[in-house]
C-alpha cells in the first residue's frame, strides 16, 4: 500500500514515545495514516480508528509489514457510546492511553442558503462533536495515569470567512474554542489539550473534500496543482511548495513529546504562510 507519508527516517530520536499508547482517529489515511505511522516508527503502540476497514485494516496491516506496533478498530466518532467503548477496551487492552489525535473529519463544499439539515449536522457531528466525545471519553483514563495529550485537527478557513463552507468552518472555530477551554480545565490534571491547523495537503481525502463544485466559481486550488503544482505553490504558499502529512504528524510527534510539556491551548498553524498570504 503507497502511503502518502512516503518518508519513513524522522528527525526525532527512534525511541521518543516508547512505551506510550496513542489513539488516531481518522488514523488509516491521508494525514490520519502520516501520523499513525510517524507516532508508530518512533515506539508508540498506535491504535488506528476509523469508519471504513477499507482504510483501517489496510493501514493497519501496512504499519505492520514495517514492523510496526499497531492496532486498528471501527469507530465513527458520531457515536458517543461507540467512542466510549472504544476508549474503555484500548485503556483496558494496553493498561493506559497517553495520546489522542482527534484526526477524523469530514468536510465539503455547498452553499449556505440549500445546505440540508442533515448535511449541516453530518459535519458538525464528525469534526466538533466528534472531537468532543473522544476528549471527554480519554478523560479519566489519562487524568488515573497522571496525564496524557491531546492534539486536535483544525483549519484555517475560518479566519476569515470561505465560501459554502460554513459547517465545516463553525465546526472547526468549535474545535478551537473547546481546545482552549479543555486545555485550562484539564491542566490541573495533567492533560496538555492542543490542536494543529494544516495548510493544502493534497491527499486523496482532502483534494475530495475540498474540491469546489465547478458552477461555485471558488478556486479548485487542486486542479491547479494537478496542473502547475510547481508554480502554484511558488505564487499562493510563501515556504514554496505544498504540504505533506509528514509536515503536519511532525507537529503532533513535537506536541507528544517532552518538548511540548509546557505548552497547551495552543493552536498552530502548520501551512507553509498560506492563510497568511491568501487574498
Ligand atoms: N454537498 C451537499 N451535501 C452533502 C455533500 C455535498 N458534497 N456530501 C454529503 N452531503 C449531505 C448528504 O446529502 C446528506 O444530507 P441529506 O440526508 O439531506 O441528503 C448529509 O450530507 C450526510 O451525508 P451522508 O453521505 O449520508 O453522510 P455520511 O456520514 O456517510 O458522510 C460526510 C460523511 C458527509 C462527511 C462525507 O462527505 C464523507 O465521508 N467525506 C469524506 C471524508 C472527508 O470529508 N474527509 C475530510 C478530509 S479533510
Amino acid at each position: 500500500m503507497a502511503s502518502e507519508s512516503a518518508e519513513s527516517d524522522s528527525i526525532f530520536r527512534a525511541d521518543l514515545l516508547r512505551g506510550q499508547v496513542a489513539l488516531i482517529t481518522g488514523g488509516g489515511s491521508g494525514i490520519g495514516l502520516g501520523v499513525s505511522e510517524l507516532l508508530a516508527s518512533l515506539g508508540a503502540h498506535v491504535v488506528i480508528a476509523s469508519r471504513k476497514p477499507e482504510h483501517f485494516e489496510t493501514a493497519r496491516d501496512a504499519l505492520l509489514a514495517k514492523g510496526l506496533s499497531v492496532s486498528s478498530v471501527a469507530l465513527d466518532v458520531r457515536d458517543q457510546e461507540r467512542v466510549r467503548a472504544v476508549v474503555d477496551d484500548v485503556a483496558q487492552t494496553h493498561g493506559r492511553l497517553d495520546l489522542l489525535v482527534n484526526n477524523a473529519a469530514g468536510n465539503f463544499y455547498a452553499p449556505s442558503a440549500t445546505l440540508s439539515p442533515n448535511a449541516w449536522k453530518a459535519v458538525l457531528e464528525i469534526d466538533l462533536y466528534g472531537t468532543f466525545h473522544c476528549s471527554q471519553a480519554v478523560y479519566q483514563t489519562m487524568k488515573s495515569q497522571g496525564g496524557g495529550r491531546i492534539i486536535s485537527t483544525s483549519m484555517t478557513l475560518h479566519y476569515r470567512g470561505w465560501p459554502q463552507m460554513a459547517h465545516a468552518t463553525a465546526a472547526k472555530a468549535g474545535v478551537d474554542a473547546l481546545t482552549r477551554t479543555l486545555a485550562v480545565e484539564w491542566a490541573p490534571d495533567r492533560i496538555r489539550v492542543n490542536a494543529i491547523a494544516p495548510g493544502p495537503i493534497p491527499t486523496e481525502g482532502v483534494r475530495k473534500a475540498f474540491t469546489p463544485p465547478a458552477e461555485s466559481g471558488i478556486p479548485d486550488v487542486f486542479a491547479a496543482a494537478t496542473e502547475r503544482m510547481e508554480s502554484y505553490a511558488r505564487d499562493r504558499i510563501p515556504l514554496g511548495r505544498w504540504g505533506t502529512p509528514r509536515d503536519i504528524a511532525n507537529m503532533v510527534a513535537y506536541l507528544a513529546s517532552p518538548a511540548g510539556d509546557w505548552i497547551t491551548g495552543a493552536i498552530f498553524v502548520v501551512d507553509g504562510g498560506e492563510w497568511l498570504a491568501k487574498g
